[in-house]
């Protein structure tokens, strides 16, 4: 899988994404052997720069953040292709300079018209480039090459907004030439979902009702908003990463097999389990959310949200959410899913951990079992990744006693293969046009119509409660859980 003669134009390259994901990316494609070797890179944003101050940007992003080894050959040959535009992102006059670069670039580096556009900037700004790249030709380009349009989170902001986003880039772009960026699809343990789920025999006569209890979906972090309140406030955790990347582990976790793992297949079965997913009635008693203040983390005291920088007194954004979901499909009935997320809490971790009925009939005496919980089957999707098994074992000795222990399955112990970055193997694709790992925008709605109802329920019920800095979160969301008889694991 290399790509062939191509190019990749980002817009809003200033950002962080930018610097911390996209280049790094592209040079570690380019040091694998995996990009053309005349590949060019464009960069779009208002800074007055030219070719060499963005170059210089890039190298500095690269040897600070690849993955691997800087090499002086690798990044000559990538430096040659690089090029700045300078403008607004309505500005005709600057689409019309990209579109001169862009030949220039197919003539000089023989990229041979084939081009993907990288929209990294707020979504505000999604139609005025989609606009410009219609009106200056960008959007088709010469017969027989391929145009893209790359889309990051978050595509819109309620299910109202992202059907605009979608009616203004659908106006411009065929479906086929649309990818959505959902990073966490990138991610090896998140693709080996479906591996596990679909390779073997063992776990899918269990993966169900009738011995799942409850299924809980964690992504923590330990880190508050860094310099991100612009784009942080006024979202918060819910609309951040539970409308994409938590659903989209639902749905992988939750979803019928696929008939194939092309694009059309995947995306239907998790499109169906989408639309069959919803909070319950009582969104009162089936949501949490909080926000952090000042607190003990890593030996550290940190700020709270309302002390970070460019955050107003008295913001209501929710840098913790919790949601109970149910899934009405014969599979999934009456079966919990929670899933939780947030900024500053006890460590970083994000992990699926499918718990399953308690045993019928325990033939043990209670001091014999005391310690013991339900199994589980835990995926662990980062920073530790691999799987945990949780089951109940004969303690060594002279008595029967039972107590849980593990079986684990890591990555590093099991491949000498190293895995891609998320964005590395996402953008691979992107140049070789293959859709799979990209959320089709039924997917996008789908999710919108989970959310909506849970935002709008928040809205009108003013403040979050607070939970200090490096703790699990505020204790509604303990109280949720405790309402059905469960506890949130602590990974
Ligand atoms: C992004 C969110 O999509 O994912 C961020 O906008 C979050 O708020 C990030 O920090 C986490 O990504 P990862 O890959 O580090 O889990």
């Amino acid at each position: 899988r290399v790509a062939g003669p191509c190019g990749l134009v980002i817009f809003g390259v200033t950002g962080d994404l930018s610097r911390k994901k996209l280049m790094p990316a592209i040079y570690d494609l380019a040091n694998r052997g995996l990009l053309p070797p005349g590949f060019a890179l464009v960069g779009f944003a208002r800074r007055d720069w030219e070719d060499q101050d963005f170059a210089q940007v890039v190298h500095d992003a690269v040897k600070q953040h690849a993955r691997t080894p800087f090499r002086d050959e690798v990044w000559k040959q990538l430096s040659e292709g690089i090029r700045f535009v300078s403008g607004e992102f309505g500005d005709k006059q600057a689409f019309e300079t990209l579109r001169e670069t862009i030949r220039d670039l197919d003539e000089k580096r023989g990229t041979q018209g084939n081009h993907a556009f990288y929209l990294s900037v707020p979504p505000k700004f999604f139609p005025d480039v989609v606009r410009q790249l219609k009106e200056t030709g960008l959007a088709d380009g010469p017969e027989h090459a391929w145009r893209r349009v790359v889309i990051e989170k978050p595509f819109g902001h309620d299910l109202a907004s992202a059907q605009e986003l979608q009616r203004i880039v659908g106006e411009v772009f065929d479906p086929s030439s649309v990818f959505r960026i959902d990073h966490y699809l990138g991610k090896e343990t998140v693709q080996n979902i479906l591996a596990l789920r679909f390779a073997n025999e063992m776990f899918e006569p269990i993966w169900n009702r009738g011995y799942v209890d409850h299924v809980q979906i964690t992504m923590a972090e330990d880190v508050g908003i860094g310099g991100r309140a612009g784009y942080y406030d006024g979202i918060g955790a819910a609309r951040d990463v539970i409308q994409n990347h938590l659903l989209q582990l639902l749905a992988l976790t939750a979803m019928e097999e696929p008939v194939s793992f092309d694009a059309r297949d995947l995306r239907l079965e998790k499109l169906k389990v989408l639309n069959a997913t919803h909070a319950g009635k009582d969104i009162s008693r089936s949501t949490a959310r909080g926000q952090y203040v000042r607190g003990w983390q890593g030996g550290e005291l940190v700020p709270g949200y309302l002390e970070e920088e460019g955050i107003p007194a008295d913001s209501i954004t929710d840098t913790y959410a919790a949601v109970q979901l149910e899934i009405e499909t014969r599979r999934w009935a009456g079966v919990p899913w929670y899933l939780r997320t947030g900024k500053r809490l006890g460590r970083r971790v994000t992990e699926i951990a499918v718990v399953f009925h308690r045993a019928p009939h325990l033939p043990f005496s209670r001091n014999q079992v005391e310690e013991l919980g339900q199994n589980a089957l835990v995926m662990r999707i980062q920073p530790d990744e691999g799987m945990t098994v949780r089951f109940g074992s004969k303690v060594p000795g002279t008595s029967m006693e039972v107590r849980d222990v593990t079986m684990d399955f890591a990555y590093g112990e099991s491949f000498t293969e190293s895995s891609p970055e998320a964005y590395e193997r996402l953008i691979l694709d992107v140049l070789l046009g293959d859709p799979p790992l990209f959320p089709r925008h039924e997917e996008v709605e789908a999710s919108w119509r989970i959310l909506d109802p849970i935002e709008e329920h928040w809205e009108s019920h003013g403040k979050p409660d607070t939970y200090p800095a490096g703790t699990w979160g505020p204790r509604s969301s303990d109280e949720m859980l405790a309402r059905n008889g469960h506890v949130w694991r602590r990974p």
